[in-house]
C-alpha cells in the first residue's frame, strides 16, 4: 500500500502525529514563502522605482520555475488545510464536553481562531491573486507595472483596510502555528517556552508590520 506518494499521504493524514507533522512540515514552508514574499515587496521602498516591477519580471522569465514554485504551494496550502481539518475533526470528536470547555478557556485567542483564520487567510489569497496576478479585481492593472499597480491598488482605502485586517489576522495565525510548530518539533523545555511562546509572537508581529507598511504607506502618501 505504501508504494506510492498518494498512499504515504493519506496514511499519515490517518494517525495524528502525522496529520501535526504534516501541518508543521507544511506550515514552516508556508512560512518560507511568506518570508521571501515579504523581503520582495519590501522592494517597494527602494529608490529605484522599478526594483519591483523588476523583480517581477525577473520571476516571470522563467515559466517552468514559476509553474513549479505554483503547484507546489498549491499542493503544501491543501495538504496544510486537509490535515488541519483532519484534526479539528478529531479533537472535537474525542473531547468530552467539559474539557472542551476548559481547554477552549486555557488555549489563547490564537489557538482558538486558527480554523477560522486559516480559510480566511485563503480567501484573502484568492482576491489577492484577482487583485495583483490577474488583475481581475483591480481598477487600472498594468502587467508590465508591479509598482505602480500596488499604489494604484491601495489608492482605494477601502482594499487598503483589507488587506491590514488579512495582515493582522496573518500576523495572528503565524504567531500561534510558530508556537505549534516548536511544540511539535519537541522544543517544549519550561526554561525555553517563554522564550519560545514571546519569539513566535514577536517574528509574527514583525512580518505583519512589515506587510502592513505597505498599505498604510500609500495611504499616507509615502508611497506615490
Ligand atoms: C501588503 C501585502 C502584499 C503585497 C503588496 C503583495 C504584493 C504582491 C504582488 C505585487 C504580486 C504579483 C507579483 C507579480 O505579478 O509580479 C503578488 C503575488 C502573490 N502574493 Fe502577494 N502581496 C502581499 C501579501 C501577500 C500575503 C500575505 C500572501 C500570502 C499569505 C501573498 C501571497 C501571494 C501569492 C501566492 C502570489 C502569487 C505569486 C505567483 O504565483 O505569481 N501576498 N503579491
Amino acid at each position: 500500500m505504501g508504494g506510492s506518494t498518494g498512499c504515504w499521504v493519506s496514511e499519515t493524514l490517518r494517525s495524528s502525529i502525522g496529520k501535526k507533522g504534516l501541518m508543521a512540515v507544511t506550515g514552516l514552508m508556508l512560512f518560507g514563502f511568506v518570508v521571501i514574499h515579504l523581503l520582495g515587496n519590501l522592494q517597494v521602498y527602494l529608490p529605484d522605482k522599478q526594483a519591483l516591477t523588476q523583480y517581477g519580471h525577473l520571476i516571470k522569465s522563467k515559466p517552468a520555475v514559476l509553474w513549479g514554485a505554483r503547484l507546489s504551494l498549491l499542493a503544501i496550502v491543501l495538504v496544510h488545510a486537509a490535515a488541519a481539518i483532519l484534526l479539528a475533526m478529531e479533537n472535537s470528536a474525542a473531547r468530552p464536553v467539559k474539557y472542551h470547555v476548559r481547554q477552549w478557556r486555557e488555549a489563547g485567542y490564537a489557538a482558538r481562531t486558527m480554523i477560522i483564520s486559516g480559510p480566511l487567510i485563503l480567501a484573502y489569497v484568492v482576491y489577492h491573486l484577482l487583485h495583483f496576478t490577474t488583475g481581475h479585481a483591480h481598477p487600472d492593472f498594468n502587467p508590465d507595472d508591479v509598482y505602480r499597480n500596488v499604489i494604484v491598488g491601495f489608492q482605494n482605502k477601502a482594499v487598503a483596510l483589507t488587506y491590514i485586517v488579512a495582515m493582522v489576522m496573518l500576523a495572528t495565525h503565524l504567531s500561534h502555528g510558530l508556537w505549534s510548530l516548536c511544540q511539535t518539533l519537541g522544543f517544549n523545555h519550561p526554561k525555553y517556552t517563554p522564550a519560545l511562546r514571546f519569539a513566535s509572537i514577536a517574528v509574527a508581529t514583525a512580518i505583519g508590520a512589515g506587510y502592513i507598511s505597505i498599505p498604510v504607506s500609500v495611504m499616507l502618501g509615502i508611497l506615490k
